[in-house]
């Protein structure tokens, strides 16, 4: 019910208007968002080199509604890049498709993507498309599929908690595609996800495992859960899989600790940091997943 309505409030209008203007409202954000600017979330990479932890930075925005916004977003990501090149810190980029003009059409995105894919490429980096709410799965991979024909430095996610993701993993592990398997963030119908936790939790074990199996892939694995971490853990120990075929993944503000004691035991983890002005979906999200952090923020709010 909570998650169902914070779901709701992520995508409505009016509560990121009245919410995002609250006094005080990019200090809550901060718990989740590492600063507006890209020097400060440049920081916060550079915090979590200095602990072992490797990252992926996202500029923060998505539904972007004209040509002129999606080629801003462009921008931001060339400048972004750069950023890394420069600094020197430990980090590649996630984004979304739906920033970058997919809503205001296919070749718009497609060509912004081919502008960050060759400044990635020229920067020896590598870019990561987020997956969003199912009425663009289709879309995005058919885009991922396009690009990857062109740019090898580039991966995509899929989501446990679709029915179809059993068809997709096996089709992206046959093509060697890099992806980052996570349970998946939006609000879905029963007709398309599975609605019990349960079977999300199932699927993502039997996923992840699968794609561990597969020869030739790459897999970032996107979970707070230690439910599903310590089988996973189990599993590559059990079968010698290397550790330079999967890495753990965690968002920015998450189990900081978890993040820091898998580093201590020799694995790969990357941090998802996001940042900038576009914070109030993400931000919505991640207390859909985990409603308590709701009245902790509150909390902290009225505490101030
Ligand atoms: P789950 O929600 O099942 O919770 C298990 C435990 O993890 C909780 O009991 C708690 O201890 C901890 N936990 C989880 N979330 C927490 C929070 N917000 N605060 C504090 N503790 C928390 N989704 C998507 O649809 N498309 C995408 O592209 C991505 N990308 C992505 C990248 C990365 C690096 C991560 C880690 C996640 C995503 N996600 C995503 C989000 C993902 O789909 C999912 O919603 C969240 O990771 C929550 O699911 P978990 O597997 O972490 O645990």
């Amino acid at each position: 019910m909570m998650r169902s309505s914070l779901l709701y409030l992520s995508r409505a209008g009016w509560a990121r208007q009245r919410l995002t203007h609250l006094p005080g409202a990019n200090r809550i954000a901060s718990r989740f968002v590492a600063g507006e600017t890209l020097d400060s979330a440049v920081e916060a990479v550079r915090a979590l080199n200095a602990k072992g932890l490797l990252a992926t930075l996202d500029h923060l925005g998505e539904n972007v509604h004209t040509e002129a916004d999606a080629n801003r977003a462009a921008d931001a990501y060339l400048a972004l890049l750069d950023k890394i090149a420069a600094s020197g810190v430990k980090s590649n980029a996630s984004l979304k498709l739906t920033q970058l003009g997919l809503d205001v059409g296919e070749e718009v995105c497609l060509r912004n993507m081919r502008r960050i894919l060759s400044r990635a490429a020229s920067t020896h980096n590598f870019i990561r498309i987020d997956m969003e709410g199912s009425a663009y799965t289709e879309q995005t991979l058919r885009v991922f599929r396009t690009l990857r024909a062109e740019y090898p430095n580039v991966g995509v996610v899929i989501q446990s908690y679709l029915y179809r993701s059993e068809q997709d993993v096996a089709a992206l592990a046959a093509e060697g595609a890099n992806i980052r398997l996570c349970k998946g963030a939006y609000k879905e119908p029963p007709t398309v996800a599975f609605p019990v936790k349960a079977d999300v939790d199932a699927a993502y074990l039997r996923l992840a495992k699968a794609y561990l199996d597969a020869p030739n892939t790459y897999i970032g694995l996107a979970t707070h859960d230690d439910k599903m971490i310590a089988p996973l853990k189990a599993y590559v120990a059990e079968r010698n899989i290397p550790r330079d075929k999967f890495e753990f993944q965690m968002l920015y503000g998450v189990r900081p600790q978890a993040q820091e004691a898998l580093v201590k035991e020799g694995y790969k983890v990357r941090v998802y940091v996001p940042y900038g002005t576009e914070w109030y979906p993400y931000f919505m999200r991640r207390l859909a997943e985990r409603p308590a952090n709701v009245w902790f923020i509150l909390k902290n709010y009225f505490r101030r």
